[in-house]
């Protein structure tokens, strides 16, 4: 593993409400004005070896991430607006915390890059994405199933720079992208930040599951007023979102499994773009369960969240375990990071492989792969060891 010497160059694709509750964050965090709460990569710690052993280091000592004050910022985006502004426009932070940490950085030695723009119309995977070469021509004939994220993310795996997806965007699931990425030894990830519903059902959902609770409807539907919110208003927008918040429950219920169970549940999701509420969204679920002998039971979540503020420790996290990636010999060549599906609501996986989306197997997922990486015993909860 290549240690973590000099600065860290993040390049962001649109810098809206995310990016620059992001970036405002980490200058606010590295200048002990807040805490980095909500982040894997700052608060975790991890077991190492036996109970016994009483080894539980910070994530952040156990392997060599980038530290902040490395990190420096760049983006794009549509709007001219620079990030201070833009960040005085999403309205998630106040202007007091803005106008501390206001500056300019550069100097970078690595880049990673992340997508935080907008959610793009649906799109399927068509001829124009199956290659490298497909995709090539694909590009000077303006082919219009190439849409703008992709281009992002072509220019960044051809220059070797990891990607990650935080939007349910086509990009780079696709077979052209997972090519460029092997190729160029540029890890990859993606889609859709797991924040605000789909993380508490993906919370949720195991546990009814453990429990063998059978489960009737799950109605999801919430309001919210920023410009994702706006964006998400347009129905061919929000189909792309719709179909990667309502993957989770299949895959975690396992109808196929559990018939009696999970046969026909009905699960609705919707969005509500409304303005007054900006970036502080409130969402509803109601979840109609049943147990012993078939008896019905409900419960009803009312979670008054921060788009933003949930969102951004998911990007300080990706954007420290993708460089992490990079610099790691076993990772570096295999284009698609599954261990880091613990971030996403549509996890990518290699080709017919089905994604874990149950959070706590994610988070398992995640910690073993630092052990392998760092050579330690990897954890399987087995513990017949200790009544030898
Ligand atoms: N906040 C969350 O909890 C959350 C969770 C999951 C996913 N997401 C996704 O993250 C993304 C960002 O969310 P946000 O709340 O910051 O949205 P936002 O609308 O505030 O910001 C998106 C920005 O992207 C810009 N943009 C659009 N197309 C672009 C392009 N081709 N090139 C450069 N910039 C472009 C827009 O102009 C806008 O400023 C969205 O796709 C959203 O669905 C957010």
């Amino acid at each position: 593993m290549e240690p973590a010497h000099g600065k860290l160059g993040v390049m962001i694709p649109g810098m809206g409400a995310v990016a620059t509750t992001f970036v405002a964050g980490v200058e606010a965090i590295r200048r002990g004005h807040a805490r980095p709460i909500g982040s894997l990569t700052q608060m975790g710690t991890i077991r190492l070896g036996k109970r016994t052993a009483g080894r539980s280091p910070k994530i952040s000592q156990f392997v060599p991430l980038a530290g902040l004050n490395d990190l420096v910022f760049t983006g794009w985006d549509i709007y001219e607006d620079n990030m201070y502004a833009a960040a005085r426009k999403a309205g998630v932070l106040e202007k007091e915390l803005l106008d501390k940490v206001n500056k300019k950085s550069s100097g970078a030695k690595r880049l990673v890059m992340i997508w935080c723009g907008s959610t793009e119309i649906f799109l399927q995977p068509k001829a124009v994405h199956q290659s490298v070469k497909a995709f090539e021509s694909g590009l000077l004939k303006n082919d219009e199933a190439i849409a703008p994220s992709m281009i992002y993310a072509y220019a960044a795996l051809s220059e070797g720079v990891p990607f990650a997806n935080g939007a349910p965007n086509l990009t780079v699931d696709i077979p052209a992208m997972h090519e460029l990425a092997r190729r160029n030894r540029a890890p990859i990830c993606g889609k859709d930040y797991k924040t605000g519903q789909t993380l508490l059902k993906t919370i949720l959902a195991p546990g009814f599951k453990s429990r063998m609770l059978g489960l009737n409807g799950w109605f999801s539907t919430n309001i919210l007023g920023n410009r994702d919110g706006e964006v998400l208003d347009d129905p061919e927008s929000f189909k792309t979102k719709e179909e990667s918040k309502l993957s989770v429950l299949e895959q975690i219920l396992q109808p196929k499994l559990y018939p009696e169970l999970y046969r026909n549940f009905y699960h609705k999701v919707r969005i509500n773009y409304y303005p007054p509420r900006g970036d502080n969204k409130e969402g509803w679920d109601n979840i109609d369960i049943f147990g012993w002998l078939g008896y019905p039971m409900q419960i009803k979540v009312d979670f008054l969240c921060r788009d933003s503020i949930l969102a951004a420790p998911l990007v300080l996290d990706l954007v420290l375990f993708l460089d992490l990636a990079k610099r790691s010999s076993e990772l570096q060549g295999i284009g698609i990071q599954e261990w880091l599906s613990f971030y996403f609501k549509s996890p990518m996986t290699a080709p017919g492989l089905y994604p874990e989306h149950d959070l706590f197997i994610q988070l398992m997922k995640l910690k073993n792969t630092l052990r392998f990486l760092r050579g330690e015993e990897l954890i399987t909860h087995l513990g017949l060891e200790y009544y030898d």
